[in-house]
């Protein structure tokens, strides 16, 4: 079928199977540009078909020549409908891992629920025999309690009042203001329920209690942080709990690995466009402002190039982790710069519908969304008929 970009409100409900594969290609060419690392061999990516996670699994596998086992929730083909884009994201990682003599074998299906964690304690039991590095990058709006069985949703609202600002629809471009309702009753138990630190507590947990982590394994998960321009609704908000709370399991996982010596690291990211940042209100606009001063700056990143550097100048330096005064692995730093946060803020306050495609970057957020989904790749032909039913590897 010929496959072109549906848009449903904020998300494209297509996928382009040789864009994704163009994307992957792309990336594992950046990784092995920038040469081998010393680091990880057998690695568990939980969130691997997409944004930071998909970046983790192909700098482990083509920097560091790890096999990878890699868990994501995504929805396959049907006739004449296509894959969501980690679907075939993962189809075209596992190719090429593959060609590479790479050992890559992945698992489909909700992470946050007992089956799947014991789906993937047999296969890593099965095959790799211990694990030695565990990526935690899952972004969902929901999950489902393995224990109580409640289904939860997490919010992206402030806390305490409402928060009053601009945002853009990046589609049109249009900048308007935006004002959101604090949020109410459970909304920020259940936000940490979703996006803390319980699930991946529970993955280590199960890890080291069937003696799969190798001594000294590390984990890793992900944060942000970000500027005061959108810390009300991010930082601030009911999102920036969950974090608070992932932080903190942080040092609970590392008390419980002791015995094997093992290390649980948050490393707090940049923003970037993803499925995940796309649908929080404010963002986009401050994304597209920073994307415009640190392409000027020349110190602009990609989920690869952010995840290439985390492994190769942080976790496997040979040295100590380098962590910030509480314990946070930071390659948010060229995000955080004084001069770029002070840049960005002047901006904010003149960013408008007429002006904002001059002074911020709405063609580099735009192209950064349609890539998310496999469109707009130079090298690949949209008027070519492709083939939609396109299998995983190890899935099918
Ligand atoms: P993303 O939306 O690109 O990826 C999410 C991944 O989680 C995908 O692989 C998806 O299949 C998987 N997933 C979602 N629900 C699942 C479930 N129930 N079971 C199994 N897999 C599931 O998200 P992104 O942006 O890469 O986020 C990953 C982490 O990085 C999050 O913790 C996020 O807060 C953090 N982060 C994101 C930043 C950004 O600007 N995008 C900045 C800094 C941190």
């Amino acid at each position: 079928m010929i496959i072109e970009p549906r848009m449903r409100g904020f998300i494209c409900t297509t996928a382009h199977p040789k864009g994704c594969e163009q994307n992957v290609k792309n990336q594992i060419a950046y990784v092995t540009s920038k040469g081998k690392i010393e680091g990880a061999k057998k690695v568990l990516v939980i969130g691997a078909s997409t944004g930071f996670g998909l970046a983790s699994r192909i700098t482990s596998a083509f920097g560091c020549d790890a096999a990878t086992i890699g868990v994501f929730f995504e929805k396959p083909p049907s006739e004449g409908k296509t894959a969501s884009p980690g679907w075939y994201n993962s189809a075209a990682f596992e190719n090429e891992a593959n060609k590479a003599g790479l050992y890559a074998k992945s698992i489909n299906g909700d992470a946050f629920s007992n089956e799947i964690k014991q789906q993937t304690l047999d296969l890593i039991k099965a095959d790799l025999g211990q694990i030695d590095l565990v990526i935690y990058s899952l972004a969902s709006p929901v999950r489902t309690h393995p224990v109580t069985g409640i289904t939860h949703r997490s919010v992206l609202k402030p806390i305490g009042k409402t928060f009053t600002n601009n945002t853009v629809d990046f589609h049109s471009g249009k900048v308007s203001e935006i004002s959101i309702e604090p949020c109410s009753g459970d909304d920020i138990e259940n936000t940490v329920i979703v996006m803390g630190g319980e699930d991946w507590e529970m993955w280590m947990t199960a890890l080291k209690n069937a003696d799969l982590l190798a001594p000294g394994a590390t984990t890793v998960s992900y944060s942000y942080i970000g500027s005061s321009l959108t810390e009300a609704v991010y930082r601030k908000g009911t999102i920036g709990r969950a974090k608070d709370d992932m932080e903190a399991t942080a040092f609970k996982i590392t008390d419980s690995l002791k015995a094997i010596s093992g290390k649980a690291y948050v490393s707090v990211n940049k923003a970037l466009v993803t499925q995940a940042s796309s649908a929080i209100p404010v963002i986009p606009l401050y994304i597209s402002l920073l994307y415009k001063i640190m392409k000027a700056e020349g110190s602009h990143e990609g989920c690869i190039e952010q995840m290439q550097r985390l492994f190769q100048e942080r976790l496997y330096t040979n040295g100590a982790v380098p962590v910030d005064e509480q314990g946070r692995i930071r390659v948010d730093d060229w995000e955080m710069d004084a001069n770029v946060q002070a840049q960005v803020a002047k901006l904010w306050l003149e960013a408008t519908t007429e002006n904002l495609s001059e002074i911020g970057d709405l063609e580099g957020y735009r192209k950064d969304f349609y890539n998310l989904f496999g469109f707009g790749f130079e090298g690949v032909d949209y008027n070519l008929d492709t083939n939609e039913l396109v299998q995983i590897s190890s899935i099918s």
